[in-house]
C-alpha cells in the first residue's frame, strides 16, 4: 500500500517528534517517497537536518523561503503528495486545521491539500480530553480527515494517561487501511479470498498434541497481500502469529475444524489459498483426561480429511484454487502430481528440508506450477515478497 506512494510528512512541535524520525525511516523502508515540513516548534525538539538526511530532501519550515521562483513551496508540496501525514499533531496545529488558520508553512500547505490527510495526535492527557480538542477532532473527522486515537500509557509528564504517540506498527497498519479505503482501482476489490495458515494441531489429550513446523508466516503474508490488493480476506489460521486488525481471522486448531470452517466460507469465495500445513493424520482417539506416564506408549492414527482434494472436487469454474506442496525430495514431481490429482489451479512448491527457507523462517524459495505455463521459480526472498508474486498470479488468472 505504502510502496511507491508520495507522502508529505508534516511534523509539529510535541515531545513525540523523535518518534517520527523512526516513522519516517519505516515509511522509506516500505518504499514511500517522503518529503518533510516542520513547524518551528517541531524543530525545537529534533533538528530539520535529521529529517533532511533521512528523507534525502530539503525540509520545509519557513513559508517565505522561496528558493525556486517557478513554484510556491507550500502549494507545491500540497499538490505533490498522494497522502499527507501529520505526525505528531499538536493540540495547537489541530486547532488551526479545524479553523482553517494558515500562519506557517505546515498549516498553509495543509489548507491547500486536496488529497487524503491522515493525522496522529499526541499530547498531554488533559489537553487531549479537553472539550475544545475533542470538538476540533470531530471537525477534522467530519471533513474526512483521519484522526488516529492516541495510545494510553506512560506520558512524558511522568504519569499514565491518554494522548501517547501510538506504536509505529499501529500507525503503519492504520495508514495502510486508510490508503486502501481511499484507493479507487484495486484489482481484487469486491473479491472474497480465503487463506488458510499454520500447522494444524491434533490433540492426544487435553494438554498434548501432534503438529508440524509450519509457523503460519507464509499464509499470513499472503492474507495481508491479498488485502492490500482490495480483497475481502478471510484468514483461517491455526497459527499463533498476530494479524493486523483489518484482517478477518477465524482461529482453528485441528484439520477437522479447519475443513469445517473452510467449507462454511467456500461457497461465495472467489479464490482459496491453502497455505496451511494440514496434518495428514490425527490420533484415532482423544483421551478425555491427561494421560499418565507409562513405560511405553503406542498411539494409533486415523487419516485426516484432504481439504485441498475436496475443494478441487467442489470448486465451480469461476473459483481459483491454490495449494502448497511442501516436500523434502522430488519437489517438482510431487507438486505436478498434486496439481493434477487435486484439481488445483496453482501449486506452490517449496522445499521444507532446508533450514533457511520454508517452514518457520521469514524467507522462502518457491516454484509456481500451473497448467497454463511452464514452472516459474521465485528465488529466495522474504515471504512478503513471495506473496506479491503469488497474488500477481492470482490477479492475472482470475476472470
Ligand atoms: C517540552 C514540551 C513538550 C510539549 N509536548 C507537546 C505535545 O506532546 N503535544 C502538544 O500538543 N503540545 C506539546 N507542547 C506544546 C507545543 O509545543 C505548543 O503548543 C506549540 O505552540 C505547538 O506549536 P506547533 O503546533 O506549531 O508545532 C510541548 C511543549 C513543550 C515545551
Amino acid at each position: 500500500m505504502i510502496n511507491g506512494k508520495k507522502i508529505a510528512l508534516y511534523v509539529t512541535g510535541g515531545i513525540a517528534v523523535y518518534k517520527t524520525v523512526d516513522l519516517l525511516r519505516e515509511l522509506i523502508k516500505y518504499g514511500a517517497e517522503v518529503r518533510v515540513a516542520m513547524t518551528k516548534g517541531a524543530a525545537e525538539f529534533v533538528t530539520p537536518l535529521t529529517f533532511q538526511i533521512l528523507s534525502k530532501h530539503t525540509v520545509y519550515i519557513d513559508t517565505y523561503a522561496e528558493d525556486d521562483p517557478s513554484i510556491v513551496n507550500h502549494i507545491n508540496l500540497a499538490d505533490w503528495a498522494d497522502f499527507s501525514l501529520v505526525a505528531p499533531l499538536t493540540a495547537n496545529t489541530l486547532a488551526k486545521m479545524a479553523h482553517g488558520i494558515a500562519d506557517n508553512f505546515v498549516t498553509s500547505a495543509l489548507l491547500a491539500v486536496t488529497r487524503p490527510i491522515f493525522t496522529v495526535p499526541a499530547m498531554n492527557g488533559n489537553m487531549y480530553r479537553n472539550t475544545v480538542t475533542q470538538e476540533n477532532i470531530e471537525k477534522l473527522s467530519n471533513r474526512g480527515i483521519y484522526v488516529m486515537t492516541p495510545d494510553t500509557g506512560f506520558l512524558a509528564e511522568g504519569y499514565s494517561g491518554e494522548g501517547r504517540f501510538p506504536e509505529k506498527s499501529r500507525i503503519i497498519h492504520e495508514l495502510e487501511a486508510f490508503m486502501r479505503e481511499k484507493s479507487e482501482s484495486l484489482p481484487l476489490k469486491g473479491r472474497k479470498i480465503l487463506v488458510t495458515a499454520g500447522g494444524t494441531k491434533e490433540r492426544i489429550d487435553p494438554v498434548r498434541y501432534i503438529s508440524n513446523d509450519s509457523s503460519g508466516k507464509m499464509g499470513h503474508a499472503l492474507a495481508v497481500e491479498a488485502w492490500k490488493r482490495g480483497a475481502d480476506v478471510v484468514l483461517i489460521s491455526a497459527s499463533q502469529l498476530d494479524t493486523p486488525d483489518y484482517i478477518t481471522r477465524i482461529p482453528v486448531e485441528s484439520a477437522e475444524e479447519m475443513q469445517k470452517t473452510v467449507f462454511d466460507e467456500f461457497d461465495d469465495a472467489d479464490a482459496v489459498i491453502m497455505a496451511a500445513a494440514v496434518s495428514d493424520y490425527a490420533p484415532a482417539t482423544v483421551e478425555k483426561q491427561k494421560m499418565k506416564k507409562k513405560d511405553t506408549l503406542t498411539l494409533s492414527f486415523k487419516k485426516n480429511p484432504d481439504i485441498l482434494r475436496s475443494l478441487g472436487e467442489m470448486k465451480k469454474t469461476n473459483q481459483v484454487l491454490i495449494g502448497f506442496a511442501a516436500e523434502t525430495e522430488d519437489l517438482i514431481q510431487y507438486a505436478e502430481k498434486k496439481l493434477n490429482d487435486k484439481n488445483a489451479d496453482l501449486i506452490i512448491a517449496n522445499d521444507v528440508g532446508k533450514k533457511d527457507r520454508g517452514f518457520n523462517v521469514d524467507e522462502n524459495e518457491v516454484t509456481l506450477l500451473s497448467r497454463q505455463s511452464e514452472p516459474v521459480t521465485i528465488s529466495l526472498r522474504s515471504k512478503s515478497e513471495i506473496s506479491v508474486e503469488v497474488i500477481d498470479w492470482l490477479v492475472k488468472n482470475m476472470n
